[in-house]
């Protein structure tokens, strides 16, 4: 909680000619115009362009900087220190590393979430839904042309307890009345019958999974829908490209539930291609921890992301105490 006398300071300038406003974190600059996102740091500089900004921005704000590093390109990235957050420019790149063009900044969480925030809700548009497939949103380019808090501003999904159970009917698409997705129209949506013994009616619960995510409205944003101790359920949905490359600080699963996802996986550190992975329906992989992996899905597919949320295990992993893979066969 932030009081507000706590209440970070963003560092912004007035509009730019483009109706946009400029920021700053530490040394490192950001300005939009129509088609781009400019960033400046003392030893170099880097263009994205603004859909892709936006995209990856949107995913590092709504997860609070996720596990271990969310990069944004090869180039731009964050690295979760739980606390405080690393802003980087070329440090996971290997080109920038030998060249000594790359820079980092390290941040107290509050400070460069209030930034990505305003920087967030200034430069995307009315049109434009960052978390939406390309077929299912407007453009994000052009002069400013209003704002889309509604879309910007939701949050991932937390289930208390597994969906369904009392408590947590309140985050089941059908109450909130998502419609299916045109690419899940063949998805039934018959929910499971339960026979409960009597007195357990409100222990036994079930419903249908795949029913859920069909309403999904939005792409590439896990929602926990189980959490037993430290194992997380996260299915998501997913078109178009995972706009972030997640390097991991811990092994992850993934089980493919429906269509195909192509995941291009590289070296955590330098982003050197390490694998290419086709992942079909009932398909399951681990993501080891010293890598990173971008994902890239056709047509709208189920994904089950199950993560391990045990706060001490990047620091095993970082001291050679855990290894970088989940089993040995
Ligand atoms: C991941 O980085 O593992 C990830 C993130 C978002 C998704 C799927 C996978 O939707
Ligand atoms: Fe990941």
């Amino acid at each position: 909680m932030t009081t507000l006398e706590e209440t970070p300071t963003v560092l912004a300038t007035e509009q730019n000619e483009q109706g946009y406003r400029e920021f700053s974190l530490g040394e490192l600059h950001f300005r939009r115009d129509e088609y781009f996102v400019y960033i400046t740091w003392p030893t170099g500089s880097h263009v994205m362009s603004a859909d892709a900004f936006l995209r990856a921005l949107q995913r590092d704000v709504a997860w609070e900087f996720f596990y271990g590093i969310v990069n944004f390109d090869g180039v731009i990235g964050t690295v979760n220190h739980y606390g405080t957050v690393d802003l980087f420019a070329g440090r996971y790149n290997d080109s920038y590393r030998k060249a000594e063009l790359d820079h980092v900044e390290n941040f107290p969480t509050p400070q460069i979430k209030a930034t990505f925030e305003e920087m967030l809700d200034d430069w995307t548009n009315e049109t434009f839904d960052p978390f939406a497939a390309p077929r299912e949103t407007g453009s994000a380019f052009g002069v400013k042309n209003g704002e889309n808090r509604k879309a910007i501003t939701r949050h991932r999904v937390k289930a208390a307890r597994m969906v369904s159970c009392t408590g947590d009917e309140q985050i089941r698409s059908d109450e909130t009345g998502h419609p299916v997705n045109e690419h899940f129209v063949d998805i039934s949506q018959d929910e499971p019958e339960i026979i409960a013994e009597p007195g357990f009616e409100d222990e036994v619960k079930a419903f249908s999974l795949f029913a859920y995510l069909s309403r999904s409205d939005v792409t590439w944003n896990p929602s926990v829908v189980s959490v037993c101790k430290d194992s997380l359920f996260c299915p998501t949905t997913e078109e178009y490209i995972l706009p972030i490359i997640h390097g991991n600080d811990r092994v992850e699963w993934f089980v493919q539930l429906s269509d195909e996802i192509h995941w291009d996986v590289a070296d955590r550190e330098t982003g050197a291609l390490r694998a290419k992975v086709v992942m079909r329906a009932g398909d399951v992989a681990a993501m080891p921890a010293n890598i990173r992996h971008q994902g890239y899905a056709r047509k709208r597919s189920m994904l089950l992301v199950w993560e391990n949320a045990d706060p001490d295990i990047p620091e095993l992993i970082a001291t050679g105490q855990t290894p970088t893979y989940p089993a040995d066969f």
